[in-house]
């Protein structure tokens, strides 16, 4: 009898585990062979085992457009295929609902970031847009303190500084606050860079961790600013205000940025959720904004035409002070196929995850994915694909040059439509025209003040990492050495 007891047990955890990792098998779809095995546990364990790493392992098994795979103990399809994976992005419309976002109030019912995606249109950021100079000044007047000090001989890890530069954005722009990070380092969102998210599940965006240890205190944050706007009538020119904008039933598009009273006593957005919806621009921004910096840093200081061309390109449209207006940004052609290429080589967001919410048949082919089950997208190793991007592990901006531009020849035959680091159809970023502002200003601001040079070291040794995950760094951060640069004014003839 006593016997019978652990072997019944071990039948039942025998047979539960190898259901689970039947699914795909039993469901016809092309997939890995699983099942888990002790290397795999004592990785686990230990927080050795690398998700993203091992997706991309799962995207180079076979030649399948669909590859079952497993997550742990979830089923995951994984699409080998750029063409079915915008076609499922974009033509999916009701099957993976992002639930995240639905928002109830009263009888209204809505999609949040649908309605808050006018705060990331040209307008509006065309007035954020001294906020996010005032922002890039504060990054480089830190490093001129710090280059007087050092003299000729200054060397920083740009991917730390840079980490303190977008949590400086974020302070400003997203929680209102006029915060100067490099000085005021007590401040909870200074703490918050050196917090490390990692979490075993957490290895997609759609599986950040809801709640963090700061959640309640940057709470309070955004409470003691929301009441400063609504009740002392403060205007600032932030997203910040247009989210009180919106929590007041007031449009979030268009060009008014002072409250205006209504009629309704109901707040559209509670606090708690104003401030939830802070805390996940926070997540989604901070390493996605800073690694994109750091990397293009890395690879365009490798080539010193590069530079030449960004430094050039910058002077053109800068008037006879260096200044540059927010219009002209549009102009940095050069710029934009720079990011665009680190976006590619280095997604800061790898996989795209969608759960199915009502079963889904999935375009030209027999297979159907049922609700509850995971579709993910492997953005870096679709980027990273030969198929896909000519020398993919080669930084070439100009592979994304469109006929007719007048930025040199391309000579490169990349299919660039294979191009997703931002995501496709109705879910995309939001952020994307936000991001590439406060990205552009940091590269110009730069690329105008100083001479930079890598650690010679750091080219052969340089190791990425999605620790924690999902986002992607520099394992031991970028050494560059700094060296003043006179911004020439422009001869005007
Ligand atoms: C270079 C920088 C960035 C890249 C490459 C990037 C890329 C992405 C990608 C691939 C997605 C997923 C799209 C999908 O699920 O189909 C996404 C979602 C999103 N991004 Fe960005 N992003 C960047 C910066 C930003 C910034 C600065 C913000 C806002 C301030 C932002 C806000 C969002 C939001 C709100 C979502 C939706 C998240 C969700 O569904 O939970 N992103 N982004």
């Amino acid at each position: 009898m006593w016997l019978l007891l652990p072997i019944l047990l071990y039948s039942v955890v025998f047979l539960t585990v190898r259901h689970i990792y039947s699914h795909w098998r039993r469901r016809g779809f092309p997939s890995e062979k699983a099942g888990i095995t002790w290397s795999f546990l004592q990785k686990a364990y230990r927080r050795e085992f690398r998700h993203v790493e091992a997706i991309c392992e799962a995207y180079q098994l076979g030649r399948d457009r669909l590859l079952g795979i497993y997550c742990f103990f979830r089923p995951v399809l994984l699409v080998r295929n750029v063409e079915l994976a915008q076609t499922i992005l974009q033509q999916s419309n009701g099957h993976f609902n992002e639930l995240k976002w639905d928002y109830v109030k009263g009888y209204r019912r809505f999609n949040l970031l649908e309605k808050l995606a006018p705060m990331f249109g040209a307008k509006r950021l065309s007035e954020m847009f001294g906020q996010v100079q005032k922002v890039g000044d504060h990054l480089i007047n830190h490093l001129m303190e710090q280059e007087q000090v050092k003299g000729n001989h200054l060397e920083v890890d740009l991917q730390q500084i840079l980490g303190v530069y977008s949590i400086n954005i974020i302070g400003n722009l997203i929680y209102g606050v006029d915060i100067n990070n490099f000085e005021q380092k007590d401040h909870i969102l200074t703490s918050y860079l050196s917090y490390k998210q990692a979490s075993i599940q957490s290895f997609t965006l759609g599986r950040l961790p809801q709640k963090s240890s700061f959640t309640y205190r940057l709470r309070d944050l955004i409470k003691q600013n929301v009441e400063l706007r609504e009740d002392h009538g403060l205007i600032r020119k932030d997203i910040l205000q247009l989210l009180v904008r919106f929590r007041n039933g007031n449009e979030v598009s268009g060009d008014k940025w002072q409250l205006e009273t209504n009629n309704d006593p109901e707040k559209l957005l509670s606090i708690k959720r104003l401030a939830k919806v802070a805390e996940d621009l926070l997540k989604v921004s901070l390493d996605a904004v800073s690694s994109t910096i750091t990397f293009t840093l890395f690879e365009i200081l490798q080539e010193p035409l590069i530079v030449e061309k960004l430094q050039a390109e910058i002077k053109e449209l800068s008037n006879e002070n260096g200044q540059l207006k927010f219009d002209e940004l549009d102009g940095l052609k050069y710029m934009e196929m720079c990011l665009k290429e680190t976006v590619r080589k280095y997604p800061p967001l790898p996989i795209i995850e969608r759960i199915c919410r009502k079963s889904y048949s999935l375009p030209n082919s027999k297979f159907t994915i049922d609700e509850g089950k995971t579709l993910m997208v492997p953005l870096l190793a679709i980027h990273r694909d030969e198929k896909y991007f000519s020398e993919p592990m080669k930084y070439k901006p100009l592979r994304f040059l469109q006929s007719g531009s007048d930025v040199g020849q391309c000579k490169d035959k990349t299919k660039s439509n294979g191009f997703i680091g931002f995501g496709i159809g109705g879910a995309q970023c939001v952020g994307q025209n936000f991001a590439k502002l406060v990205i552009k200003v940091a590269l110009i601001k730069l690329l105008q003040n100083f001479h930079m040079e890598l650690d010679l070291n750091i080219i052969a040794t340089l190791e990425v990492s999605h620790q924690p995950a999902p986002f992607i760094k520099t394992k031991d951060g970028l050494k560059v050495k700094l060296k003043r640069r006179e911004i020439k004014p422009k001869f005007y003839g």
